[in-house]
């Protein structure tokens, strides 16, 4: 039984901003069944602390409090402590720091700002981390709980590494082996060089791993130390090592690309199941698809669509540069002229909230769009929609594709990163094969996505076409089992 320590910065059900809340979520259960066992190590934020009944440094409800968190030197001055508790499947660390994560507001910014404390708030999660990785705890039971390897994710996580390092240094300790998985590495953790003693770092760092163009790089210094570096796709393991990619970290991937690897994400298909899904008006699947006809229904209404004849499109995305959306808008006047419909549910960058909102005013009863957050809302947009766009300019993963194959919703996606390793682009060879689950358009270009809402809208205009991309797509298999044994597998690799 191999143990592991994911750190991360959120997790499903407890906190989630995006995909990398998915991933963590799912990725114990699925670890599970290959003969790992793996804890999650969070920050103590007020919906965290909540969710497990306990309150800052007070009562631990449903918590075990384990007492003071090991490794925590420097990045917090107050008190802290760390939490064991179970939510669902999962195995929590809490890291219970009400200085640093006690506040209203979001998990990384406030009002559109990043917090000004964010070095201090990840050095001190990815302290503890090394902390619990390096010393083990004692849990509630009197039992040593040591992971075997210690995998850190994204910037938030990226000082893990290099503390865990630290940490073993002074003794002859052996130092626990170290997995780094890069979600996007357009978030790079850039902060203040100057911060670095104050953070535990040795002064001397610059050239020591940490130093990114002057400044210190959380992510950067977790790549140079982690003994292997992992991202959530094939295609963007081999995207990230080029200049176009690898936003100013190409050079350092190529420096360590034998021990860079791709591991896809999957789906949580307990959750994501359009079989079973309470969050949807109509149940279905691949072999009566009667109750997606009910949702897509059900979907116009609450959007305020009119009927119409061709596609009924989905978005559920951030409202990001990297997502595309500016694309999308460029290109909706081909889909609405082919009887099309968008319902889109997003929140993010004020500029493509306007322009969403401004198509939903021009376009009254053909676009829908929310802005917000809404879990179940999301759920009702996959089970409805006859296509789901991601027409992102870069996606190291993306799980929203894989959720529309899981709903029959057929994706129509850029050809980047992971989208273009999980969709089969509707080429006529695909199509006479019966293995097409999709549009696959080239990234960053508007026509080129207006022409994918033509193929789209032409397949659709065929009941016997439809339905097969249909069923291949429900067919294809986006759950963990496959990655749940790469991740395993890696994980065993690191073990003497
Ligand atoms: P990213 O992590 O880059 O945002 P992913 O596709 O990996 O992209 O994951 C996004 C996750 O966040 C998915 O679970 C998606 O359904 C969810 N999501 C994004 N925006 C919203 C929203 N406005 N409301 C509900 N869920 C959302
Ligand atoms: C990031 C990426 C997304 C990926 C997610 C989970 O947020 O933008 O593509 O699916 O992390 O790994």
């Amino acid at each position: 039984m191999t143990r592991v320590l994911i750190a991360a910065s959120e997790c499903v059900p407890l906190v989630k901003t995006g995909g990398l809340a998915d991933v963590i979520g799912a990725l114990p259960a699925a670890l599970a069944g290959e003969g790992t066992e793996a804890r999650v190590i969070l920050p103590g934020y007020p919906a965290v602390l909540s969710r497990i009944g306990a309150e800052p440094l007070g009562k631990a409800g449903g918590a075990t409090d384990l007492g003071a968190a090991p490794g925590l030197d420097t990045a917090v001055s107050g008190p802290a402590r760390l939490l064991a508790a179970r939510v669902g499947e999962l195995d929590l660390f809490v890291l219970d720091a009400p200085e640093r994560f006690s506040r209203e507001g979001g998990l990384y910014e406030t009002g559109g700002r990043d917090w000004p404390d964010n070095a201090e708030r990840f050095a001190a999660l990815s302290q503890a981390a090394a902390g619990v990785a390096q010393d083990g705890v004692t849990l509630g039971d009197g039992t040593t709980w040591r992971p075997d390897v210690l995998h850190a994710n994204d910037w938030q996580t990226g000082l893990a590494p290099i503390y865990a390092a630290l940490r073993a240094a002074p003794s002859t300790a052996r130092r626990v082996p170290s997995v780094l998985t890069i979600h996007n590495i357009s978030y790079q953790g850039l902060m203040d060089a100057a911060l670095a003693p104050h953070l535990g770092l040795p002064p001397a760092g610059f050239g020591q791993g940490w130093e990114f163009h002057g400044r210190l790089g959380f992510l950067k210094g977790g790549l140079m130390v982690a003994d292997r570096i992992t991202t959530v796709s094939p295609g963007y393991a081999r995207e990230i090592l080029t200049p176009e990619f690898g936003m100013g970290l190409e050079g350092v991937l190529k420096s360590r690309e034998t021990v860079l690897s791709g591991i896809l994400n999957g789906a949580d298909t307990a959750v994501w199941d359009p079989a079973t899904d309470a969050a949807i008006t109509s149940p279905f699947d691949a072999t009566d698809l009667a109750g997606k006809t009910a949702c897509r229904d059900a979907l116009l209404q609450e959007f305020g669509l009119e009927p119409g004849d061709g596609p009924l499109v989905g978005l559920v995305s951030r409202l990001t540069w990297q997502k595309g959306i500016d694309l999308l808008v460029e290109a909706l006047p081909r889909l609405l002229s082919r009887g099309g419909r968008l319902a889109v549910l997003g929140s993010g960058e004020t500029g493509l909230e306007t322009a969403l909102r401004n198509a939903s005013h021009a376009y009254r009863g053909q676009v829908g769009v929310r802005i917000g957050y809404d879990e179940a809302l999301s759920h009702r947009i996959f089970a409805g929609s006859d296509a789901v766009a991601v027409p992102s300019r870069f996606e190291p993963c993306g799980l929203t594709q894989l959720y529309a194959l899981r709903y029959g919703a057929l994706p129509v996606v850029a050809r980047t990163g992971g989208l273009g390793d999980t969709v089969i682009d509707a080429t006529p060879a695909a199509l006479m094969s019966r293995s097409a689950t999709g549009f696959v358009h080239t990234p960053g270009d508007a026509d080129s996505l207006a022409h994918a809402f033509d193929r789209l809208a032409d397949a659709m205009a065929d009941a016997e076409i439809h339905t097969a991309m249909q069923r291949s797509a429900m067919d294809q298999p986006v759950g963990w089992g496959p990655s749940a044994r790469d991740y395993a597998a890696l994980y065993r690799g690191l073990l003497g």
